[in-house]
């Protein structure tokens, strides 16, 4: 009796002493119950698809999809295709800081070995000529609020689960990234595709003047792809093939190339493809529905400062990086640095982020806060690339004010040896940050500056690896998302068959 009774005393101690620092420690066997604590407080799931729809890779509208993310045939040049900068086996982007898109020396060679040719045209300074890092494709079907870095894409309503598709209410750029107009075609990803084509560094490429704006280049392409207007880029036997692609696509067998072959129903098939790329089931969801063994002891540690507030000692990232997704959708200043040729209306190295939609002084260095999920394949991280490892990244959210003194592009940007886009750098990047810092005065901005150890930055890191689904890793899982080069009519077709560096 009397054993148990000074045992409970000591117990009662030990407990106190524990509750009376409520510091997040994760020490014994309380992290899983902490955990458990945020996992219920924070409503999570794991699972950010429920009561979405979203389409099987086999549905006919995704293959066609994947035929079209995949053709060179949409690059007024024949040199580049949205997988040029999106390629599954590349968590869906590229490998690299910069994007090459047109006019790469080999259009087929994906990854750090891909280089600019050296073109002579003005544009070209040197180094890849895409202002921003490539965000990845996959979860697409996920994304409710905007898309691309700024959200120039933007839903309206903003409707969770919707990914933009109640009804006309989408907003995308016009004849320039300020003037806002209405979406013809109809959610988020499908709205997206309507750009990269226009985009000259991207899939446009520099020339054919005649061209005057974007209506005009989707145009060509369309009419490229269905044969109308005497446009005379492919065989005749090429146009057949995407016929057929596109009756099967949608359903309608005995469907005309000029109804059937048109940039909406182009734009919506590649959307459908990209919303098919769902990968989600990751050791973190196993974890939320009760495998206590999914993961690893430091990456509950992790998961526990990603989910406290500051004053109990965390790093707050659920703040921004919140629900299933990981993603709130807003925009912040984060004043990761400003690396790159820049993205601006008035023609310096800066990228203004969301001012150059909004043309508003108080958005400026605003960007989309990302989704987390499979995040340790994603990288180079940030909208210009800047961090090569996750660990430099997940610093950087920690505390932007010391890496930003830390930080030297040319030891950690993926590509190399391109100074010209590195001049300004310092003078740029200390701009976001002094913004970073007005907004913390004013009270916009929620962040504060976090001092951990390295112990703790790790385990930060095994957090986010929880957040990769094995497939993503798995070339024999992807190949779904992937066309077979042996498949019939895949050079008619001009699909890209990558190779890798
Ligand atoms: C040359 C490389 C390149 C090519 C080719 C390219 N993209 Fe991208 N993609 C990018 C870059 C860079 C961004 C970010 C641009 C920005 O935010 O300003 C982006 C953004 C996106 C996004 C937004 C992701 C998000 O998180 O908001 C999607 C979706 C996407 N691209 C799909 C496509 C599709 C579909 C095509 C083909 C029609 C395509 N891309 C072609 C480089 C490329
Ligand atoms: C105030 C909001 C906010 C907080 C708090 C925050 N983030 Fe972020 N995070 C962002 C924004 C915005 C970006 C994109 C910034 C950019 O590239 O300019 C981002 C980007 C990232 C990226 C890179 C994403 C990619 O695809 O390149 C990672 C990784 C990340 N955050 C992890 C974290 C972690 C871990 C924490 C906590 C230590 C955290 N973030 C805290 C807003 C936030």
């Amino acid at each position: 009796m009397k054993i148990v009774v000074y045992a409970s005393v000591f117990l009662a101690l030990l407990l106190g002493g524990c509750g009376g620092d409520d510091r997040v420690d994760g020490s014994g066997n309380n992290v899983d119950k902490k955990l458990r604590e945020k996992i219920d407080g924070f409503g999570l799931t794991g699972d950010p698809s429920a009561d979405r729809n979203i389409p099987s890779v086999d549905d006919a509208k995704v293959q066609l999809g994947m035929k079209l993310f995949y053709t060179k045939a949409l690059s007024l040049d024949f040199d580049a295709a949205c997988v040029s900068c999106h390629h599954p086996l590349l968590g869906g982007g590229d490998n690299l800081s910069f994007p090459i898109g047109a006019e790469a020396m080999d259009p087929n060679l994906l990854g750090p070995g891909r280089l600019h040719k050296n073109t002579g045209n003005s544009f070209f300074d040197g180094g890849p000529t895409v202002p921003r890092n490539a965000p990845t494709t996959f979860n697409a079907a996920l994304f409710d609020v905007g898309m691309f870095w700024d959200n120039r894409v933007e839903s309206k309503t903003g409707t969770t689960g919707a990914n933009g598709g109640d009804a006309d209410n989408i907003l995308m750029p016009g004849q320039s990234d300020s003037e806002r107009i209405d979406s013809l075609v109809g959610n988020l990803p499908s709205t997206q595709a309507l750009f990269p084509i226009t985009s000259a560094e991207e899939m446009r490429s520099f020339g054919h003047a005649e061209l005057q704006n974007g209506d005009a280049v989707r145009h060509y392409l369309s009419d490229r792809l269905s044969g109308a207007n005497g446009n005379e880029d492919l065989s005749e036997r090429a146009r057949n093939v995407w016929l057929e692609a596109f009756q099967k696509g949608f359903n309608t067998p005995d469907g005309n190339a000029s109804t059937l072959i048109t940039i909406e129903n182009i734009a919506s098939a590649i959307g459908e493809y990209e919303r098919s790329q769902l990968f989600i089931d990751n050791p973190w969801k196993a974890y939320i529905e009760g495998d206590i063994d999914a993961i690893s002891e430091s990456a509950k540690k992790g998961a526990l400062l990603f989910y406290s507030g500051y004053d109990e000692g965390g790093a707050n990232c659920v703040q921004c990086h919140s629900g299933d997704f990981f993603s709130d959708g807003a925009l912040y200043v984060m004043a990761v640095p400003q690396v790159g040729r820049g993205k601006n209306h008035d023609a310096s190295t800066e990228d203004y982020g969301r001012a150059n939609i909004t043309l508003n002084d108080e958005d400026k260095y605003k960007f989309r806060n990302m989704s987390l999920l499979n995040i340790s394949q994603t990288g180079p991280w940030g909208h210009s690339g800047a961090f090569t490892s996750l660990k430099a990244i997940v610093k950087h959210m920690l505390n932007p004010d010391e890496s930003v003194q830390n930080y030297n592009p040319y030891t950690e940007l993926k590509q190399r040896g391109i100074a010209v886009q590195c001049n300004d750098v310092e003078v740029n990047t200390a701009h976001a940050l002094e913004q970073l810092h007005v907004n913390r005065q004013k009270g916009i901005s929620p962040h504060k500056n976090v001092v951990f150890t390295e112990e703790q930055v790790n385990q930060l890191v095994a957090f986010l690896e929880t957040l990769t689904d094995p497939c993503v890793e798995d070339s024999q899982c992807l190949s779904a998302w992937i066309p077979d080069p042996r498949s019939p009519n895949f050079e008619l077709l001009q699909q890209l068959n990558a190779t890798f560096q």
